[in-house]
Formats: structure tokens, sequence, C-alpha cells
């Protein structure tokens, strides 16, 4: 991966597009990599795994706290670094600590990496920059090898993330003798079906151009999603408010009559990310829900449910159907483009959204 922008207009654009290479290169560097076995994690001696991250990398975590909790049977807690380390919670005994950084140097992350050290927990991380400080202090470390991430909105960066996440858990279900049904479910090569699966969403760019009119005088826009893509309605709300200014929240589906659903009105863009999956039904009922309050809905799933929701949905971006359990991935991607090319319309700076920095050393 070089660190220039080549042929594309922007660093974010070609980085959304290296992501098939980072995370083959991830994965292949992970089944290589050699390092010193003694302090590697034992997942079944775990009974806790506490994961501490900030911004778009805190999202990496919550997708893998579904992934450890169903096919790994690991009660798995997910906190902001700014909260963990100032809220000082008590520390099982038997459990571990993993820290997200694409830098490594993030402050908060840091210094909740010290507070764990300090009582006396267990601390693997996974980052991007080898030789940060987060990776020369935890006991262990998983790199992700997207190369150097230069477009302030982390893209490849969280994919990847999510690529060492997505092996760690299988690891551990291994570990644990649990959740082998689930792994069997996910064929020989799961791995080779997000690489090509993210291939062909990169090939939907004029699809996905084509919904921009959902945005075109948008103030607001609201993502939904539940399960394993409630995180990804989180991460494609964060993008979307980052990059294009507009501002976007994202909600567990559920959530909605809680509250959000009282910001709908007529013409507040709705996302809804869901995948055909066992809990798309609720979802469709969600997105009825709004539609009927005069929303406007695009829905991003798969063949299937594109299908059952033809008539549900003002817009629809069709993915290639995978496994559920690697939806995460591939879903990803396609609220990245939607983001990329509406910030690229209202000719925002992409790469360097005003107040934003890349990686933010101070607290
Ligand atoms: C900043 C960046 C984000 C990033 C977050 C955490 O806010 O703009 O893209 O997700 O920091 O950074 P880290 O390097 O710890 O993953």
């Amino acid at each position: 991966f070089t660190a220039s922008k080549g042929s594309y207009e922007h660093y974010m654009l070609k980085e959304i597009h290296e992501q098939p290479s980072a995370l083959a290169r991830t994965w292949e560097g992970l089944a290589s990599i050699s390092v010193p076995r003694s302090k590697e994690v034992d997942f079944a001696k775990l009974d806790k795994l506490q994961i501490v991250a900030c911004g778009t990398s805190f999202y990496a975590g919550l997708v893998a706290k579904y992934w450890f909790e169903r096919v790994a049977g690991l009660i798995v807690e997910v906190d902001l670094a700014s909260e963990f380390r100032y809220r000082e919670p008590p520390m099982s005994k038997k459990g571990g600590c993993l820290f997200i950084s694409q830098s490594g140097e993030t402050a908060d992350t840091l210094a909740a990496l010290r507070f764990a050290k300090s009582k006396k927990q267990y601390c693997l991380s996974v980052v991007n920059v080898p030789n940060s400080s987060i990776a020369r202090e935890s006991d262990y470390v998983l790199r992700t090898l997207c190369g150097p991430e230069i477009g302030v909105a982390s893209t490849k960066a969280f994919t990847s993330q999510l690529a060492v996440l997505f092996h760690l858990v299988k690891k551990a279900a291994q570990q644990r003798k649990c959740g082998q049904d689930l792994i069997k479910s996910l064929g020989r090569s799961p791995e080779h079906d997000v690489v090509s699966s993210m291939h062909q969403v990169l090939m939907k760019e004029n699809r996905i151009k084509e919904v921009l009119p959902l945005f075109k005088d948008a103030t607001s826009a609201i993502f939904l999603g539940r399960g394993q893509c409630y995180p990804i309605a989180l991460e494609g709300a964060l993008k979307l408010k980052e990059i294009s200014y507009i501002h976007a929240e994202g909600y567990a589906a559920g959530e909605l009559k809680h509250g959000p659903i009282a910001l709908i009105d007529e013409g507040m863009p709705v996302v809804v990310v869901a995948p055909y999956d066992r809990l798309f039904e609720k979802v469709v009922s969600n997105l009825q829900e709004v539609r009927a309050r005069g929303a406007k809905v695009l829905l991003i799933s798969d063949k299937l449910g594109c299908e059952m929701c033809k008539s549900y949905a003002d817009y629809i971006i069709e993915l290639p159907t995978v496994n559920e359990i690697l939806a995460p991935f591939i879903n990803s991607v396609a609220v990245q483009l939607l983001s990329y090319f509406t910030a690229v319309e209202r000719g925002t700076d992409v790469d360097q959204p005003r107040n934003l920095a890349k990686s933010v050393t101070v607290e």
C-alpha cells in the first residue's frame, strides 16, 4: 500500500477500494506471524473480555461483542476508553482486556490500557501502527496490515480490525469448544468469501450514487440496524456526519419507538442496514413504522431481503449474500461509499473534515 492517492480523487476512496487486499493481507499475516507464544491469550481461561476503544475502533469492538458472545460463549463488555479509565471498574480475576486502535496512540485508549495493567489484567491489543505506544505496552499485539490510513475518517482500518477480531472469535470458539455449528456454517473459507463479496460491493458504486437524492436536502438522517448490524448503523451515521456534516444518528432498530421515532417527519432519510437474517422480520416492522410516518427509506440488504421488502423501501441497495456472521464486513463498505459520495456531492473536504484529527493524542 502506497501513501499516494494514485488515480483516486481522495484518499478515502482509495482506502475504501483497498479493503479486499487489506483484509487478505491481514488474515495472511495472522496465519504466518511468529510471536513469543508465552503470553498468547487462552480464551478458555477467561470468564470475561473487556474491550476498550474510541471512535470507529469502538464500533469494531461492538461488532466483536456480538460475535464473541454468540459464537464463543464469552461474556464481553465494550467500553469507550474515555469512560472506562475514569469509571475505574472492578476487574474480574479471570478477565482479559482488548484494546483496539488504528494509530496505537489515542490518549484515552492508552490511559485505559495503563489502568488495566495496573489492575494486573492481561492486555491484548489490535493496532495498525506496529511501534505505537499501545503496541509497546500491551502483553500481546495483533496487527491489522492495511497500510497507512491517511483519510481522517477510518475505513480500511475498521474492516481490518473486524478481520483480526473475527480471527480471534474463531480461535476463542475453538479454545472454549463452543459454537462449532456456527463455525461450520461459515464454510471452508469465510475469509475468501468476505474478500470476494467486498469486491462485488465496490462494483456497486453507480448504484450507490443513484440513491444520493435521498440526502439532497437532508439536514438529518437516521441509520437503523439490529444485532451485529447495529454497530454498522452507528458507524454509517458516524461516517456521514464526519465527512458530509449532515446530522446523523444510528439506533438499534428496536429502540426506535422509545424516542427516535418522534424525529421522523416527511422526507427524513432513514437508512436501514438489514441483511436477511434471523432478525430481519423485526427490522422490517421497524421500517414500516418509519415509512408510515413519511420517512424516505433506503434499505441495504441482500438478495432475499431486497426481494421481500421491495414495496416497503424508497431505495434499495442490494449486496451479495453472505453468511449472516460475515454481514458486517460488506455492509460497512456500503455505508462508507454512501457517505463518501454524499460528501463529494456536498463539496466538503472529504480527507480532512473540519475539526477532526486522525489521531487524538490529547485528552
Ligand atoms: C479519531 C479518528 C477516528 C478514529 C478514532 C480512534 O477520532 O478521527 O477515525 O476512529 O480517533 O482512533 P484509533 O487510532 O485509536 O483507532
